[in-house]
């Protein structure tokens, strides 16, 4: 009578939905034609003309009686054979079913393959597989539920709880922890992705690089971040002086910022400063490095931060020149080419343009003057002196074809002869 269930996705969903209809649509029936009868019978024998009607005395009959109660009975036994039939498939795996792993904690879920593979709030099964799931949690009860699955049980600290279905097609299904478990409850969410056969043994056996990352340990996974991140563009870990400060002895140092306040390097400063770089700068150094917010997940951020921590004992190369410190020169006696060359050093462009010919983050410096080309947007450009004005204010509004849109604008920290002096620079490297 009514259809309002989820989609059918397991292979017990439609007995699961068959009984559950059953059930209802044979209560709708009842209830209606009891009250139907009630209202009916209280319209046709109500009260008329003030009179009051005498009530037949009418004794039992045994034959109304014996249908009233053995119908009733028949159904409740059909419903509750039928339900245990159906509850009993539920409630015992296949013996070849694939064995998967799954680990509450508040607020995700974590799921564990046979060979190691290990995902977060997301699990990958096979279509036409049955699949069982061992469950525990790590701290209160929790509660594995998918609809399409028509599978839901709690997850306990205390014992091993077990779920198993078999998926009849291909697609993403929303998981649910169903019981309240704290105050992140309602977002501890996971997907079951349904799909095929082939695909699920290319998905298993992916040895791709974010695949050997979700194998690593934290401090490794850092390590692997750090060079695939660029950070090591910028940051040493040998204690060297680079665009920004060395990684080596990091961790618990306390560090003077450009506005005059102190700081001590704990989780919460290093995840501040890859989210908002340049909200605390350390003295000596520019504000140039890119946020990172949306960019790295939180348990990417956390590798960062082991793998900092684990170079605290580093110890840290003796203090090499510092170009710009060690060389207080008379800028007022320099020539533009020179001036803009010294700029360049201290903003560290360096980084990311090469003044020989190769290809860092941003273009090289090597010919650039008078380069015409395509901008990411399809549009060309010449770079005249007024392309490379715009582009050290306003650097994202007219990037290279090819290049990402990664520099900080200069707006305000360059003087207009400091910039000129800048293109001038760029004009003698050929
Ligand atoms: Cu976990 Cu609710």
């Amino acid at each position: 009578m009514f259809r309002y269930l989820p989609e059918q996705a397991s292979t017990f969903a439609p007995d699961v939905d068959w009984i559950h209809h059953w059930i209802t649509d044979i209560s709708v029936f009842f209830t209606v034609a009891i009250f139907g009868a009630a209202v009916l019978f209280a319209i046709i024998y109500r009260r008329r003309d003030g009179k009051d009607h005498k009530t037949p005395q009418i004794l039992g009959d045994h034959k109304l009686e014996a249908i009233w109660t053995v119908v009733p009975t028949i159904i409740c036994i059909f419903v509750a054979v039928e339900g245990l039939l159906v509850y009993r498939d539920i409630r015992t795996p296949p013996d070849k079913a694939m064995e998967l792993s799954v680990t509450a904690d508040q607020f995700s879920w974590s799921f564990e393959y046979p060979n190691g593979k290990k995902t977060l709030n997301e699990v990958t099964v096979p279509v036409g597989e049955p699949v069982r799931f061992t469950m525990r949690s790590k701290d209160v009860i929790h509660s594995f539920f998918v609809p399409a699955m028509r599978v839901k049980s709690d997850v306990l600290p205390s014992i091993f709880t077990r779920v198993w279905f078999e998926p009849v097609k291909t697609g993403r299904y929303q998981g649910y922890c169903t019981e309240y478990c704290g105050a992140g409850h309602s977002t501890m969410l996971f997907s079951v992705n349904v799909v095929s056969g082939a695909e699920y043994d290319r998905w298993l056996n992916d040895d791709s690089q974010e695949f050997m990352m979700s194998r690593m340990g934290a401090e490794e996974k850092g390590m692997a971040l750090y060079e695939q991140q660029n950070c090591i563009t910028c940051h040493s870990v040998d204690g060297s002086r680079k665009v920004g400060p060395s990684f080596a002895g990091l961790w618990g140092k306390k560090e003077k910022l450009t506005d005059g306040t102190e700081v001590t390097v704990d989780e919460n400063y290093i995840e501040s400063s890859i989210v908002n770089p340049n909200l605390q700068i350390v003295m000596g150094y520019g504000p140039l490095m890119p946020s990172y917010e949306g960019q790295l997940p939180i348990e990417d951020i956390k590798a960062l931060i082991s793998y900092i921590k684990s170079l605290e004992k580093t110890t840290i190369a003796p203090a090499s020149a510092d170009p710009v410190a060690a060389a207080p020169v008379d800028r007022s006696k320099l020539t533009p080419p020179e001036l803009g060359k010294l700029l360049v050093q201290e903003k560290a462009c360096g980084a990311c343009h090469s003044v020989d010919g190769n290809k860092l983050i941003g273009p090289t410096f090597k010919g650039l003057y008078g380069r015409k080309g395509k901008l990411a947007d399809g549009s060309s450009y010449e770079a005249d002196d007024e392309y490379l004005k715009h582009s050290i204010l306003e650097p994202m509004a007219q990037v290279v074809e090819g290049f990402a849109p990664s520099m900080p604008s200069f707006q305000g920290q360059l003087s207009e002869e400091e910039i000129a002096s800048i293109i001038a620079y760029i004009k003698t490297v050929n």
